[in-house]
């Protein structure tokens, strides 16, 4: 980390005081560390605390007179090689997810392009409340990463999720993100989001998959330096890496089609599309009546993306599939492990809470060819992509 230049955002609440220990944390490391702080935050640390263990000016005010430049904030955010906000509010979750730059920190982060760290902290029913959960799920949307709040005692005296991540937690995981671009040569091929089927120029069979696991991991792999191909269906999901090579597809032929240029080039192939298994026969030129009868669809197998990609793997590529499942989980994904010929697979349960489609949040199992289980808990999906692509790339080929 030595000489890395972070920017860290303190917000007004408790768990202030731990950012303390955060930017000591940092500093010892050796990096530079400069801090905004709301006006709120001053309430909870003191700015000569925060400039004494920054070893740098604290900037609150935008429009303070007499500081180096006026533009301070846009300064600030092409200095930091990434930023963290910890603790975050609920208020400034709110701002930053509906694009409100009313202070510094606000209008710092959103003039911010480098990987965002977000620390929750607030009281348990703040971070259930619907806003609050719809508002983190934006900012994963935006590809920030969010360090989730853990449970415990919380400052109102209550038991809950709501505890900012301890500071070194917080250091670990911006560590992670720090380390040497270990993939730097590496290609990857990974498919995201849903297949749409025609039946007609308006109808489609389609899925629910909204595509942020895909992305997720696209994003990962991009932040690690791989240069990625991303097959996408259709998402309203936007990449934040200048670096992923996007391709929009609708139908699954198409998403084969797609795959099949960048297949044999790729070191890691991660197949998180959900892939339609069948597809109408023909589709109508024209939109189709309703009649007062009884109507059928005449649907014929799709490719097997997978399969088709995994016949042809090399000894050094790795495939990673998923599967979805909503019964006998393990047998099945263990199944599809060993006939498609691929090295993990990521099983998500649609039994389990909060994960799978369109949520901000998954709980994945990953099998590896040996049939080793690591489970991964409920946890964003943007720290589950990590999660996986650390697993793959700690696990010794056999
Ligand atoms: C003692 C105290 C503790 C607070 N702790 C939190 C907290 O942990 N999380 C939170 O979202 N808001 C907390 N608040 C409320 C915020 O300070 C308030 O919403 C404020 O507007 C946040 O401003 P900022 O985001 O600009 O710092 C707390 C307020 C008080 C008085």
């Amino acid at each position: 980390m030595l000489g890395k230049r972070i920017l860290i955002g303190i917000c007004g609440g408790i768990a202030a005081y731990k950012t303390l220990t955060l930017i000591r944390l940092f500093r010892k490391a050796g990096c530079e560390v400069k801090v905004i702080a709301t006006r709120n935050a001053l309430s909870f640390v003191t700015p000569l605390t925060i400039e004494t263990l920054s070893n740098n000016k604290l900037y609150v005010d935008m429009f303070e007179c007499g500081t180096e430049r006026t533009t301070e904030h846009i300064a600030l955010a092409q200095w930091a090689d990434m930023a963290i906000v910890a603790p975050a509010t609920a208020n400034i979750i709110a701002k930053l997810a509906n694009g409100i730059a009313d202070d510094a920190l606000s209008t710092t982060l959103l003039a911010l392009s480098k990987p965002l760290f977000i620390a929750p902290a607030m009281n348990e029913n703040m971070y259930e409340h619907i806003a609050v959960q719809r508002n983190l799920k934006l900012l994963e949307e935006y590809h920030y990463h969010i360090i989730s709040p853990e449970k415990g005692m919380l400052a109102c005296n209550v038991e809950g999720k709501g505890r900012m991540a301890e500071p070194k937690t917080i250091f670990d995981r911006v560590g992670k993100q720090l380390q040497q671009k270990i993939l730097v040569g590496k290609k990857a091929l990974v498919t995201a989001g849903p297949t749409c089927e025609p039946i007609d120029p308006v109808r489609f069979i389609g899925n629910r998959s909204s595509g942020l696991m895909g992305f997720s991991i696209a994003e990962t792999l991009a932040d690690k330096g791989c240069d990625v191909t991303l097959v996408t269906g259709a998402t309203y999901l936007k990449t934040r890496s200048q670096s992923i090579h996007r391709i929009d597809v609708n139908t699954a032929d198409e998403m084969l089609q797609a795959c099949l240029p960048y297949a044999d080039k790729a070191d890691i192939i991660v197949m998180a599309a959900a892939v339609a298994d069948y597809t109408p026969e023909t589709k109508a030129d024209h939109k189709l009546k309703k009649k007062d009868a009884l109507f059928s669809l005449n649907l014929k197998p799709t490719t097997d993306i997978l399969k088709t990609l995994a016949k042809n793997k090399t000894d050094n590529q790795i495939i990673i599939g998923f599967a979805l499942e909503t019964d006998n989980e393990l047998t099945n994904a263990k199944q599809k492990l060993h006939t498609k010929n691929i090295d993990f697979i990521v099983l998500n349960s649609l039994k389990d809470k909060g994960a799978g489609f369109e949520c901000a949040t998954n709980k994945v199992t990953v099998i590896d060819k040996n049939d080793n289980v690591i489970e991964i808990p409920l946890k964003s999906k943007q720290e589950i992509a990590e999660n996986i692509i650390q697993i793959v790339f700690n696990t010794p080929k056999s």
